[in-house]
């Protein structure tokens, strides 16, 4: 898998991939990520990529130049599957979405800033644009950041335990179950005994039925 991000930050970008498993994925050969520098593909004299907005209004607009300028030169190198927007007013992202984007090939982040982007870049070069929540971020870089993350984590290889990923919440629409680890007894606070039995059909219905529960009461809008 490759994943170009484009933003105006690529330096608040790089520590997220340099540690832990995004860093194994991209050691590993399964993901190759690049951070693209909008500036490089602009014009202008002093490297600017926004400007006002046309019929007035406070903050600035991604303009439309420098972003063709950089999605028509990755797309002369190579096709791509999705060319992603952050925005609050994308689609909220979950783990269907992630699934769905680890089986891809290529994809492009185009992280949103200032009061947006032209409407024609999201028109004609964006195929699908992403929210991480009913928030507003200074800028897309940190959403670009989650994405990549949920979805560099599914790629097979990309956990030491295979089905450490199949297990957790939200797949299969339930939340994790309560997990545990030594001490058996902290102070009298004791771990489940089913957890320490080693049977390990009881302790798989345990932990689906606490999954069950947990769902329940903390997000009964993933039964419906
Ligand atoms: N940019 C600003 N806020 C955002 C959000 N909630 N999700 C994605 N991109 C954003």
């Amino acid at each position: 898998m490759r994943i170009d991000i484009i933003t105006v930050l690529p330096q608040l970008l790089e520590s997220p991939f340099q540690h832990s498993i995004l860093k194994r994925a991209i050691d590993k050969g399964l993901v190759e990520v690049n951070l693209i520098n909008l500036r490089d593909y602009s014009t202008h004299k002093q490297k600017s990529v926004d400007d006002y907005a046309f019929g007035g209004g406070a903050g600035m607009v991604m303009g439309i130049e420098p972003i063709a300028n950089c999605i028509h030169a990755l797309k002369a190198e190579r096709n791509y599957d999705e060319v992603i927007y952050t925005s609050p007013d994308g689609e909220v992202l979950n783990q269907k979405m992630s699934n769905h984007l680890s089986t891809l090939n290529n994809m492009i982040i185009l992280c949103g800033h200032y009061k947006g982007v032209d409407q024609r870049v999201r028109d004609h070069f964006i195929t699908k644009e992403i929210s991480i929540g009913d928030y507003v971020l200074s800028g897309g870089e940190l959403a670009a950041a989650v994405i990549s993350d949920s979805v560099i984590r599914l790629i097979p290889g990309a956990i030491s335990d295979e089905t450490s990923a199949l297990t957790d919440s939200f797949q299969d629409n339930l939340l994790a179950p309560p997990v545990y680890t030594r001490p058996a007894d902290y102070m009298g606070m004791k771990v489940p005994e089913i957890l320490l039995s080693g049977h390990t059909a009881n302790i798989e219905n345990w932990r689906h039925e606490q999954s069950l529960e947990r769902t329940k009461q903390r997000r009964p809008d993933l039964l419906k």
